[in-house]
This record gives structure tokens, sequence and C-alpha cells, in this order.
């Protein structure tokens, strides 16, 4: 795969927006018929293969691909699945305390089996990038964090801030890598924070500097004495619902000078969007932002520059975890899941399944990555 097919600049990006074309079915009016039918009949099929229905990988695979492909081509308003994808929340994360509960607070070694894990890459739930030749997922993590130091400009003594912060992946190899810059890791995942205070206490991870700090906190809450140079939000902004608020906030964190590198799932739908199945079973109250959503919230923050890194990317991404998910079986079988393993599995399956099918479609430029490289809005006196 080569550079061009797999990164476009904002340049290329308006040949690849989609126009609503489904007739009747007016994207402001999402809960029609046709939408709330498609959203039971995706809860019914997803249902059926989570209680057991036997169906093998290829031919889920093929299927997915089917649907979608259509829906994408001749009915893209049904990817509409809610009316409120469509307003900005009142609050800046949306629905936090159960998406912790039924996803990030899940046990910390199914994460480090799915996601694989090395001294330098801690486990990384975010797309990864293939084009430079990666052999591998860790290196290809690596060089997807390369890529994002170097598009905000990353120099030696800034003051980070790496909001939803994971397992301290990309705080732990900024720390490696730039041996003078300073890094507060702000998550509001209690599991997640313990694998991070347990590398605090290694002396072998760069966490257990004295430059790292973590706050174990609600983004909606968050609030810092000392301003930023650099702010990092590397799939933070799926979980978020009001941009234009949290534009704010993260102005209000930043040097004058500093910048915010913005890294989330994104479509070249007109509008946002989101799967029922994934909203009930793995991520509550996600939303998939439009690409050309971000520039049009220049209030308090003014976009720079913007890419859209091709879909291709996570599909691999995802084979890989979906390969480690597998391979795994023996161990995550005797993990407390909160329900019963085996139907955890098959709902995990299909959700992994379900994601490489997504970011399949139209060869990757429909459903991709989108990153942002935000500074605060000069106002004139
Ligand atoms: C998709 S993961 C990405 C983690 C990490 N940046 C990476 O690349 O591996 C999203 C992260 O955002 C955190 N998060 C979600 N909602 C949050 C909130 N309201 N406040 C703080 N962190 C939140 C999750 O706990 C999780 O660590």
């Amino acid at each position: 795969m080569h550079a061009q097919t797999l990164i476009e600049s904002t340049t290329s990006r308006d040949s690849r927006r989609r126009q609503p074309s489904i007739q009747g079915a007016d994207v402001h009016s999402p809960n029609s018929l046709v939408i709330q039918l498609f959203n039971s009949l995706q809860l019914l099929s997803a249902e059926a293969y989570i209680n057991g229905l036997e169906l093998p990988d290829t031919a889920l695979k093929g299927f997915l691909d089917g649907v979608l492909d259509r829906v994408q081509r001749q009915y893209p308003q049904l990817f509409v699945s809610y009316d409120w994808l469509l307003r900005e929340s009142e609050q800046l994360a949306e629905g936090s305390r159960e998406l912790m509960k039924i996803q990030y607070d899940l046990p910390t070694p199914l994460f480090q089996m799915m996601l694989g894990e090395s001294s330098l890459i801690y486990p990384k739930y975010t797309m990864a990038l293939w084009e430079r030749g990666a052999d591998g997922l860790e290196t290809a993590q690596r060089q997807m964090l390369d890529d994002i130091f170097a598009k905000v400009g990353l120099e030696d003594g800034d003051r980070v801030l790496d909001l939803g912060c994971g397992w301290g992946s990309a705080s732990n190899y900024l720390l490696s890598q730039f041996p003078n810059c300073q890094v507060t890791g702000l998550n509001l995942s209690h599991r997640q924070c313990d694998y991070i205070r347990q590398k605090q206490q290694d002396p072998t991870s760069a966490l257990s500097s004295p430059r790292f700090s973590l706050w174990e906190q609600d983004f909606n809450q968050a609030r810092f004495d000392q301003p930023f140079d650099k702010i990092l939000a590397i799939g933070l902004f799926e979980h978020v619902g009001n941009l234009t608020q949290s534009f704010a906030k993260l102005a209000s964190f930043l040097q004058p000078e500093g910048k915010v590198f913005i890294h989330f799932i994104s479509s070249h739908l007109p509008y946002s969007s989101y799967s029922p199945f994934l909203n009930r079973y793995i991520f509550p109250r996600m939303r998939i932002w439009s690409y050309d959503e971000v520039p049009q919230h220049n209030q308090d923050l003014t976009t720079v520059a913007q890419w859209y890194l091709n879909g291709a990317n996570y599909a691999k991404t995802l084979q890989c975890w979906l390969a480690n998910f597998d391979a795994h079986q023996g161990e995550m079988a005797r993990l407390d899941v909160g329900m019963d393993y085996a139907k955890f599995r098959r709902i995990w399956r299909l959700y992994l399944i379900l994601c490489i099918a997504y970011f399949d479609m139209d060869g990757g430029r429909l459903l991709g990555n989108a990153q942002y490289l935000l500074q605060p809005t000069q106002r004139g006196s």
C-alpha cells in the first residue's frame, strides 16, 4: 500500500464527500420509520449472532460487506441511527460512567492480550499506521505515534497533556523519545489508571519518571493550574458530544502559542453517524463525527491543518486485534467480564468483525480517522 492511497490531505477530501442520495429519508428527520426499521433489523441480527447463530467468519464478513456496501452507496442516511447524533450534547463527554463500566474498565489482561504490549508501546486502543512498511502491530503503532508527534510539532521541553490517555501508550513513548518533555495523562478509567500507577512504580518504565503525572478524572470536570504547550487527544473525541464547549475548554488549558492535536474515527458522510449494536454492547453514546465537522467549530480554537487517514489502516489494526483475541481464548475465558464468557466472546468477535467491515467500506475512503491541528483563535483587539 502506498502512502498516497492511505493518507489524504484536505486538498483531496472534497472529491470524497458523500451527499445523501436516498429519496424521502431526510437526514434532518433521522427517526423516520425506515431508519428505525433498519436499526431494529441490525439489533435483531446482532442478537441472533450473539445468542448462538452459527455463521463462519467468512460468511459473516461477506454478509456485512454486502449490506454496508449497499447502504453506503444507496442509503447513506441509514447510518444516522439516532437523532441525538445530529445535536451537540449538554455534557462535553457523554455517557462516561456507563462507557467505563461496559468497556474501558473491563479486565486489563483482556486488552494486554488483544492490543499487544511491549516495553515501549503499552496497550494502544487506536488505529496503527501501516503504510510506512511496518512488519507488525507494534511497529505500526509506534509509527502512528511518530507521525502524530511530528504533525503536532512536538519539541523537547514541551509540557504535554495526553487526554484520554488509555494505558499510557502515547505518554510512555513520548517520555522515552523526548527526555525533557513533561507529560500529564488524564483518564476516567480506574482500571486503566491502575495499570499506569503500576508502571509508575516500575523503574524500567518511562512513566516512573517525575516528568509524568496522572489525573484519574472525567474530562467534563478537568481543570489545570498550569497551561500546556501541546494537547493530544487520541481516541477521546468519539466520546465527546459537544465540540464547541470542548474546544473552549481545551483553549483554556493552552499557552497562547500552544497547539491541540485531535485524532478520532471519522466519516466522509456529511453528518455524524453510529451503529445501534455498538451503542448497546460496546461503546455507549459514542459518535462518529463527520470529517468536515471540526472546522465548523472554529471559535476558541482554529483548525490549522487536517488529515484523513484511510480506513484500511484501521481494518488491518482490527485484524491484528481479532487474531490476538482468538489466540488467547484460554486465558480470556478465565477473566471476569461480568457476563457469561461465551456470550461475551461472541459480542466481541462481532464487534471486531463488524468494525473491519466498516473500515473496509469503499476502500477505506468513507470511514477512517481524522486528525486536526488546532491553535487558539487570535481575536482582534
Ligand atoms: C479509545 S481509548 C484511547 C486511549 C489512548 N489514547 C490510546 O490511543 O490507546 C479512549 C480513552 O478515553 C478515555 N475516556 C473516555 N471518556 C472519558 C472521559 N469522560 N474523561 C476522561 N477520559 C475518558 C477512556 O477511558 C480511554 O482511555
